[in-house]
């Protein structure tokens, strides 16, 4: 058979071949999905088989107490435990319904599209404007020096700092406040268009007032991203996310919405928690 042109047509039939995407229970689309998550250190287990959605344009708070595995988790969702030597993943992660621990996945396109800021701060050694353009550049997203600009500024607006910094974008980044920084941070996340940004622990060096702000900033943001957001702070969960999980000794105890986990947990463990009783 002879080869043929692909045709238009061809094409809208391979866009319409792609599976559709995966939905909840209530018609909401499903960003990510992890499936039996198991994570080891060495020989010792981390994470004991977790199951957990990520619903699109949503605030997803991971919470529980200390040691129970929330950033292990977290850092399964860009393959950031990829860097621990001693650290194997089990189970499956879906991007929308990309396998992202298929070995043909570029880690380095993965972290673009699932993004993550850190608990402290941590801008690079360069200018504002570097730091926010470093990924843009990494990833040849501008064809000239006009769209970094642009990529750049819109980042910082994003982030809420544009305001704060447009008159000095040649000074170092480590030379802005700490909720400055955060947004930084945030702004060269955002600056590659990710779709899902983690996040944690994202405020726990920050006072009161930058606190705030990130927040804020958090509630805005998930009208273009998926977020995921690692918190010790209850009041934080309640105030920034719709859903939230519960994790206890590596497992996944409870999900649901984020009014219904801390008005009326289903599990004894939960309620403990959120009362105060452990953690
Ligand atoms: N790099 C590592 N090497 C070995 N063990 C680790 C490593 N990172 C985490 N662990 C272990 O895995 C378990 C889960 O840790 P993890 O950091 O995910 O917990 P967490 O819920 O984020 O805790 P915290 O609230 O204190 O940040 C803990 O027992 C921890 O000691
Ligand atoms: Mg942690």
């Amino acid at each position: 058979m002879a080869l043929e042109m692909t045709t238009d047509t061809d094409r809208e039939m391979n866009v319409s071949l792609r599976p559709p995407a995966a939905v909840s229970a209530e018609g909401e689309t499903l960003k990510m999905r992890g499936r039996d998550v198991k994570v080891f250190y060495a020989d010792k287990q981390a994470l004991h088989g977790v199951d957990l959605d990520i619903r699109k344009n949503q605030v997803t708070a991971l919470i529980g107490p200390s040691g129970c595995g929330k950033s292990t988790f977290l850092r399964c969702l860009n393959r950031m435990n990829d860097t621990i030597d001693i650290c194997r993943v089990e189970g499956d992660i879906l991007l929308d319904n990309d396998d992202i621990y298929d070995p043909r996945i570029d880690v380095v396109e993965l972290r673009a599209r699932v993004g993550m800021v850190f608990q402290k701060p941590n801008p690079f050694p360069k200018s504002i404007f570097e730091n926010v353009a470093y990924g843009a550049r990494i990833h040849g997203l501008a064809q000239n020096k006009a769209e970094l600009e642009e990529i750049v500024a819109r980042a910082l607006q994003r982030a809420g700092l544009f305001e704060e910094v447009k008159d000095r974008l040649d000074e170092p980044g480590t030379g802005l406040s700490g909720g400055q920084q955060q947004r930084l941070c945030i702004a060269r996340a955002i600056a590659v268009s990710p779709e899902v940004i983690l996040m944690d622990e994202p405020c726990s060096a920050l006072d009161p007032i930058a606190t705030a702000k990130v927040e804020e900033l958090i509630d805005e943001l998930r009208q273009n991203y998926t977020i995921v957001i690692v918190t010790h702070s209850m009041q934080q969960a309640a105030r920034v996310s719709q859903r939230t999980a519960f994790f206890h000794l590596g497992k996944l105890v409870e999900e649901g919405l984020t009014n219904d986990i801390f008005t009326n947990p289903k599990d004894q463990r939960t309620q403990d928690y959120i009362t105060g009783r452990f953690g």
